[in-house]
């Protein structure tokens, strides 16, 4: 039986690269208002296209600036038309002359943004010298466009450490999916080998081949002769290997290879909101099946499987506010529990020295 973490130990990480957004949400001038680890942010591109985000909440009198538009460049405020540059600085005061000084005060926050292959990742913690770098998929290159999917953007009423939670626990595929899955599967899930990032800021984990009861999950799943020859067609016959991959803040990629040396990859990225709902931006990657049916499974796929998550997340379990759930574990649970330890390390460690510790010293 594995020790269970104190319920009070966690809190929310900044210090991390959380999504924000798709690319192809933010096109100029539209202005993005989203809630992110309890900020309301306004997120918007200026001319170039170069990507802003700032804290919505005016200086002046507290209005949302992301309902607010842009005018050469700078945000403006809906309620007094003061206008914000890319820095979060005062630039304009509609109702004062131009030689009157802006007060220094009127000031927005700011935080860093990255780009990367259609994401948008959002740093709202101490900035860094040198930053960590946001996850990235190595599949990205090898798939065109059309087979990379993503999902709309989903806002769970859960939680944040029980989504990502539910997302690496491989345990509850046999009953949550079932419906979707099969009804076969097998529930003895094999010791995992779980490979920690030296920074403690993530982790790759697979079933171990010594496992007596090590699987391929192929088999489980096209039980059926007619299942088989639409697997086969698919590209899905043969899994050569799989694994995972988990990030902090709370992006988690589950990389399959099959036989043909194709690819699938399912993503997840989950920010929290606020304290009672979670962020969740699903994609999905494949490099097999490239005609049209292809397509129309891969939507389908992702958008069932992101489906039976929330709902399961969101009726079947206790979503307190702010803290891990205070439970029992097996050696299952052991992916779900590495999560909470480098999570709770680095929330220890917020403003502090964390990048430079050893991997010996994070339990
Ligand atoms: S509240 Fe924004 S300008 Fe007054
Ligand atoms: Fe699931």
């Amino acid at each position: 039986m594995m020790t269970p973490l104190s319920k009070s130990s966690a809190s929310t990480l900044k210090d991390a690269w959380y999504c924000a957004g798709w690319s192809h949400e933010l096109r100029y001038p539209r202005i993005l208002g989203r809630k992110l680890l309890n900020r309301q942010l306004a997120l918007f591109r200026d001319q170039q296209g170069r990507l802003h985000a700032l804290d919505a909440a005016c200086p002046h009198r507290g209005a949302d600036l992301s309902l607010g538009h842009l005018v050469e460049g700078h945000i403006q405020c809906p309620l007094h038309g003061w206008r914000f540059d890319d820095t979060g600085k005062c630039v304009c005061i509609p109702s004062q002359l131009p030689e009157v000084k802006i007060p220094p005060g009127a000031m927005a926050s700011t935080y860093r943004v990255v780009e990367r292959q259609g994401i948008i990742w959002i740093w709202m913690g101490a900035v860094r010298d040198p930053m960590p770098a946001p996850p990235h998929q190595d599949v990205w290159e090898a798939s065109p466009a059309r087979h990379r999917h993503f999902l709309p953007p989903q806002l769970w009423r859960c939680s944040f450490f029980n989504a990502v939670e539910n997302a690496i626990d491989n345990t509850h595929l046999p009953f949550l999916h079932a419906g979707l899955l099969g009804p076969n599967q097998q529930q003895l899930y094999p010791t995992q080998n779980l490979v920690v990032d030296e920074d403690l800021r993530g982790f790759r984990g697979e079933d171990s081949p010594e496992s007596p009861w090590g699987f391929p999950r192929s088999r489980q799943i096209f039980d059926g002769v007619l299942e088989r020859v639409v697997a086969a067609w698919m590209g899905m016959n043969e899994i050569r290997r799989e694994y995972y991959r988990f990030d902090l803040g709370g992006s988690l990629s589950f990389y399959v290879e099959w036989d043909s040396g194709t690819w699938d990859v399912l993503a997840g990225h989950w920010t929290p909101s606020d304290s009672f709902h979670s962020w969740y931006f699903g994609m999905s990657i494949r490099t097999r099946a490239t005609h049209w049916v292809g397509d129309i499974f891969q939507k389908w796929f992702g958008k069932k499987l992101s489906l039976q998550d929330k709902l399961g997340v969101e009726r079947l379990l206790s979503n307190e506010p702010d803290n891990l759930p205070s439970t029992v574990s097996v050696v299952g649970d052991e992916p779900a529990l590495t999560f909470r330890r480098i999570h709770n390390y680095h929330v220890n460690h917020q403003q502090g020295d964390g990048l430079a510790a050893s991997s010996t010293n994070w339990v």
